[in-house]
């Protein structure tokens, strides 16, 4: 059991490293959390760095979810344990150790663990993810909707219960962060990907 606990935390301080706060540093592009939607994840950073910074921030969370989940396949055959392991990389994205516990919105380290451990439901919810962003324009709308969806796709797949029940959690961490998202969705505010920040929201 400490072998999971120890992995747990792995994931967990894998998951806390900030790629937007690091990329944008090391690019000299503004703070994404003093810009724009003032979040730390690849849509804001694009927002405010620009194509490059996006990018770059979008492969590193993405990236580090995938290997944390990859890694708990490889260790553990129990899924309790795999499934543990990979939620601690998002909590660690969400609550990160490096920037006092605040973090971003979890969608791309999200959508990196469940690639990593089932790579197929990970591929159909980016699917759906940038389907619904080509269509809508809003990156916000195609995580709610991706995310929302998670617990039917992880049946439609047959996955077990405890994967259903992990990405009922998963569902619900991500629909939490985004309640500004929300609000300014339905009165029309919200930017859409790509907009660059007049400032503020
Ligand atoms: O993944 C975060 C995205 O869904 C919303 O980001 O910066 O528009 O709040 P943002």
């Amino acid at each position: 059991i400490w072998v999971v606990f120890l992995a747990s935390i792995g994931g967990y301080l894998l998951g806390s490293i900030p790629f937007g706060v690091v990329v944008s540093r090391w690019l000299g592009s503004p703070d994404p959390r003093l810009a724009g939607s003032r979040n730390v994840g690849f849509t804001n950073v694009l927002r405010v760095g620009g194509k490059k910074a996006g990018i770059l921030t979008l492969v590193g969370d993405i990236g580090k979810g995938w290997l944390v989940g990859w890694i708990g396949t490889l260790l553990f055959h129990q899924e309790s344990a795999i499934l543990l392991v990979a939620l601690a990389s998002i909590v660690g994205h969400l609550h990160s150790v490096f920037l006092n516990f605040k973090g971003g919105k979890g969608v791309a380290t999200a959508l990196g663990a469940v690639l990593g451990v089932a790579p197929w439901v990970g591929l159909t919810l980016m699917g759906i993810w940038v389907g619904v962003v080509l269509l809508w324009k809003y990156s916000s709308g195609g995580a709610l909707v991706a995310f929302g969806l998670f617990p039917v796709v992880a049946l439609l797949f047959h996955r077990s219960w405890l994967f259903v029940l992990f990405a009922c959690l998963v569902t619900i961490l991500i629909w939490s962060k985004h309640t500004d998202n929300l609000v300014r969705l339905w009165m029309g505010t919200e930017r859409r990907i790509g907009d660059r920040p007049s400032d503020q929201v």
